[in-house]
């Protein structure tokens, strides 16, 4: 199979009640953890490439890890995804040199500079058999070069999204309903205790994707942000030399729950990086005589895979959907 657009992975994730990971690549063993976990599972699997990602690996070496990742699963369909695009120039670069679908991210531009940018990108991108994810409402956390301070994100106002899906023609849409980038999703001050005394995060704001889904039916969801931040690795890495006090994430049955829902694309990077740096941390303790990059590379890999599939299976439900 060759690489696909989302399109098909999106009316049958819509219709099947499951979601399809959306997991960010920027190197071999990433591709290789990720598209070995939706190989085994026989999950369909976005592949998604940053503005960061490709100044850090280079556009034709990411293209080229990610066609032969196809090669190697010919079984199931995989999409190769620019995240964050940021001009339009970008998203035409990205087009062009084989993406099959690109994000227009001028969330944080005024509406009608939104419309405008998304909709000029749409043109293009379905006039060369691309599709178009764009964004309304604005997350918390850093990504690339925009970092929103927690308390000064914007959910999507549901009341919006109709009028922006109908004027730019857009793929699918991303949405703010609490969910937020990076390893610190929010403030102790955010969050409640629970008996144990563990920080508890603020329920994602079901009420707006509720509002969105009705003023949008059958049209697909995204949702970026949605690392759950899992303790075990943060305990990891905290345990072998890192310091990532107070890192937490979203609740994956919150996950779970949305995507059985009309959210069809569900984003993952940091947690990528909690497992990779958590293997090689604890390598580096325990075999600090070691010095080969595949000694240290094969293990993070596997935690990669392992936790793909965790995420396939349990908070995605793509298994078996290939
Ligand atoms: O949402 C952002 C992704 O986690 C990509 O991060 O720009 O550091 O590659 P990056
Ligand atoms: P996380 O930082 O929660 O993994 O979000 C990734 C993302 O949204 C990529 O676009
Ligand atoms: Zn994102």
């Amino acid at each position: 199979m060759a690489l696909v657009t989302t399109k098909e992975m999106f009316e049958k994730a819509y219709n099947g009640g499951y979601a399809i990971g959306a997991f960010n690549v920027n190197n071999m063993e990433i591709v290789q953890g990720i598209t070995e976990a939706a190989g085994e599972l026989k999950s369909p699997v976005i592949l998604q490439v940053s503005k960061g990602a490709r100044a850090y690996a280079n556009h034709t070496y990411l293209v080229k890890l990610v066609e032969a990742a196809v090669a190697e699963n010919p079984d199931i369909p995989i999409a190769l995804h620019l995240d964050h695009g940021d001009s339009f120039e970008l998203c035409k670069s990205c087009i062009d040199g084989g993406f099959t679908s690109v994000m227009i991210d001028a969330s944080s531009k005024p509406f009608e500079e939104n419309i405008a940018l998304t909709k000029q990108v749409v043109e293009y991108a379905h006039a060369h058999g691309a599709v178009v994810e764009a964004e309304l409402g604005t997350l918390a956390g850093v990504e690339d070069e925009v970092s929103v301070e927690a308390g000064h994100e914007s959910y999507t106002r549901p009341e919006e999204v109709e009028e922006f899906v109908d004027r730019t023609g857009c793929d699918s849409l991303a949405i703010a309903i609490g969910t937020s980038h990076g390893a610190y999703k929010f403030t102790a001050a955010q969050c409640t205790r629970n008996e144990k005394g563990i920080l508890v995060p603020p329920p994602l704001r079901f009420d707006v994707l509720k509002g969105c889904i009705e003023k949008l039916p059958g049209f697909p969801i995204v949702l970026h942000g949605s690392s759950s931040v899992p303790q075990e690795f943060v305990k990891i890495i905290n345990e072998n030399g890192g310091k990532m006090p107070d890192a937490i994430g979203i609740p994956e049955d919150q996950l779970r729950e949305a995507a059985k829902l009309a959210v069809c694309k569900i984003n993952i990077d940091s947690d990528i990086r909690l497992a990779m740096t958590a293997v090689i941390r604890q390598y580096f303790n325990e075999h600090p005589d070691h010095f080969d990059p595949r000694q240290y590379l094969k293990p993070a890999r596997q935690a990669v895979k392992d936790m793909v599939a965790h995420k396939i299976v349990n908070v995605l439900g793509s298994d078996g959907k290939a």
